[in-house]
């Protein structure tokens, strides 16, 4: 079948750089299938192979996509052991595509409150992948942004109290400089899937100035013709930053 992507010449992409996403929705898609919610998490992280994989076509240079929240450890306990199980497997999995596709990993969120075998992986996921040059992939883990807000806060306060910083100092410059996307630029289009429109938690900060998408699908049926749609949409977006259109 000839998708959408194939029938449209190509144009110049006036894209967006770097796309966050919100994969939410997997619950109720294995729910529609009389299955566990497992089963629906299984299917999303087939998705985010698809959708990482198609980011150099789209020109998407910076990937970052919301895996597990400081909130989702409220979940049941079969749910959130099966997610870590399915983050671990996942890592071991890919990584070698990974680097074969020249993606480069990081991770975001707070790592002391996962495993030390994932966090072991974690780490070696981000030392395997240093010198790839291609899409940037930022997994958040175990990440919320009041979170990462007030940890960037506590190493901030510590360098004012040991004398290495000046209260003066501290301007929107600064503080950025402490957050864990610290190397990243800010996302300039926010996706959630699943009808939801929150932001739950999520690249706080960072997001001041993002175009929000909110679509009705869920992410396991969320294809790279559906991204591509809505990269497509933001290139027609005026972003004004505050200011007015030229
Ligand atoms: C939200 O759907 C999804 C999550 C909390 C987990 C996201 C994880 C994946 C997409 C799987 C794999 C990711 C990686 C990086 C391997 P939900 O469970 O809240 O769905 P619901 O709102 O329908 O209940």
């Amino acid at each position: 079948m000839v998708g959408k992507r194939d029938m449209e010449p190509t144009a110049p992409r006036t894209g967006p750089r770097h796309v966050a996403i919100i994969m939410d929705g997997n619950g109720r898609w294995a729910q529609k299938r009389g299955r566990p919610r497992l089963f629906g998490h299984h299917a999303g992280a087939r998705r985010v192979r698809e959708i990482v994989s198609s980011c150099p076509e789209f020109g998407v240079k910076y990937l970052t996509i919301f895996a597990f929240s400081t909130e989702n450890w409220k979940r049941t306990q079969t749910e959130v052991a099966g997610l870590m199980s399915l983050f671990r497997r996942y890592i071991m999995k890919e990584m070698q595509a990974f680097v074969k596709e020249n993606v480069r990993v990081r991770f975001i969120g707070d790592r002391p409150r996962l495993d030390a075998k994932l966090r072991g992986l974690m780490d070696e996921a981000e030392e395997m992948t240093v010198g790839c040059t291609g899409t940037n992939l930022t997994i958040a883990l175990n990440y919320g942004g009041r979170d990462e807000v007030t940890r960037a806060t506590k190493r901030l306060a510590r360098d004012v109290a040991e004398g290495r910083l000046h209260p003066d100092d501290v301007d929107e410059e600064t503080l950025p400089r402490y957050l864990d996307t610290c190397v990243l630029p800010d996302p300039d289009l926010v996706i959630r899937t699943s009808g939801e429109a929150r932001i739950s938690n999520f690249l706080l900060w960072q997001s001041a100035y993002a175009e929000y998408e909110f679509i009705d699908t869920l992410w396991p049926d969320f294809t790279p013709d559906i991204f591509d749609g809505l990269l497509r949409g933001y290139g027609t977006r005026d972003r004004r930053f505050g200011a007015v259109s030229a």
